[in-house]
């Protein structure tokens, strides 16, 4: 679960084992109503199962479970790299402080007593799940500064010579010397989807070096939607919902404009026949967010996909970089802001972007 990226209104997968039907119910009732995805294992067997399956954001296990004990599944739920840093809750009755250390040392992080006290339950599940989405903050940022030098480095290597391809390619395509102009067009096309590549992997790379000023975010949004045509584009109905009150932030205005491009043409890309895109702002509760997104009725998203469309190269097009929401992500980010995302496949998506206000 990454704390920018809170999708579906839900908080977090958590894997809750233990042979015990009572127990599992007590935990759906003091957690189910935090919004948090409960998945179920009464075995060791299923929860290593489970596991590899549901990749959750949190186990919460019980020590003594038939067969396997608690221990030696958190033992084999450590083995796989994938699941090194997944936090584990143990449950346990008893007071025995060897096996709390073996648990330890098998790989628990915390531990929490039978019967169980659901205000401490909740606690230690909520500075768990912080734990974890601080780590996965903090692996994302690895990947981007190794990609980022990754990307500085080749991009400089690969532009000047595409530049000169291209330039030689528009020339024998002006000059009409091949039988096959086709195969110039294709050229000279591929070449600007490679300039694309490379150009926001060099935006990635960057440092971030806001050059903050006041801006409101309807006028991001309005400038977006000029850059990508929106006006003339055949099919597409285009909504407004703006807030009456400006939505203003302390931002770059050149980059949170391209945070709305990169929005918008996800959205009409998501509506190739069509349909209504709507532009909105507004404030939310507590009043020190402003946010401004954009909604489309295009093909949505599948919920298992959403976990993986802001990194780096992820991408469903034929044409596209996948690098569009990697670049929107960074820049939020650096603006201390979050992304959240609705979206239901086959009806449309929403995705909005929230700011400190100014
Ligand atoms: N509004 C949307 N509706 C449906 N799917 C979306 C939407 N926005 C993003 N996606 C999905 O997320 C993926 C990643 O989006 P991203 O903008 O990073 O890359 P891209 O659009 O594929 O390529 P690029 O933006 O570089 O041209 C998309 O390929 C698509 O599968
Ligand atoms: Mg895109």
């Amino acid at each position: 679960m990454d704390p920018s990226l809170q999708t579906g209104g839900q908080q977090g997968r958590i894997l809750v084992v233990d042979d015990d039907h009572r127990k599992l119910r007590l935990f759906d009732a003091y957690l189910g109503p935090l919004d948090y995805r409960i998945i179920k294992a009464a075995t060791g067997e299923e929860a290593i199962k489970s596991v590899r399956e549901h990749d959750p954001d949190l186990v919460i296990l019980d020590l003594l479970l038939p067969g396997m004990d608690g221990v030696e599944v958190c033992r084999l739920i450590r083995l796989n790299p994938s699941h090194r840093f997944v936090p584990i809750l143990m449950v346990t009755a008893l007071q025995d402080t060897e096996v709390k250390v073996r648990a330890l040392e098998a790989g628990a992080d915390d531990f929490i007593n039978h019967p169980l006290n659901s205000a401490e339950l909740r606690a230690r599940v909520k500075s768990l799940l912080r734990i974890r989405e601080m780590h996965e903050r903090i692996v994302h940022s690895e990947r981007l500064s190794a990609l980022g030098e990754l990307a500085a480095a080749a991009a400089h290597e690969i532009r000047n010579p595409l530049a000169t391809i291209r330039a030689c390619a528009e020339v024998l395509q002006l000059r009409k010397q091949l039988d096959k102009p086709n195969t110039l067009q294709t050229m000279v096309s591929e070449i600007d989807h490679l300039n694309g590549i490379v150009e926001r992997m060099l935006l990635l790379s960057r440092p971030a070096g806001l050059n903050l000023e006041l801006v409101d975010l309807r006028e991001s949004l309005e400038q977006a939607a000029l850059s990508a045509n929106l006006a003339v584009r055949a099919g597409l109905t285009v909504t407004r919902a703006y807030d009456p009150a400006p939505a203003q932030v302390r931002g770059d205005r050149s980059r949170l404009k391209q945070v709305y491009l990169n929005l918008v043409l996800n959205a009409v890309e998501a509506m190739p026949s069509g349909g209504e895109l709507r532009l909105f702002t507004g404030r939310n509760q507590s009043g020190r967010m402003v946010y401004a997104g954009v909604a489309d009725q295009g093909c949505g998203i599948p919920p298992e996909r959403l976990g993986r469309i802001f990194e780096a190269f992820y991408t469903t097009k034929e044409r596209g970089t996948g690098l569009g929401l990697a670049i929107c992500k960074r820049i939020v980010q650096d603006h201390n802001g979050k992304i959240e995302i609705q979206s239901t496949p086959g009806s449309g998506t929403t995705i909005r972007v929230l700011l400190p206000e100014a």
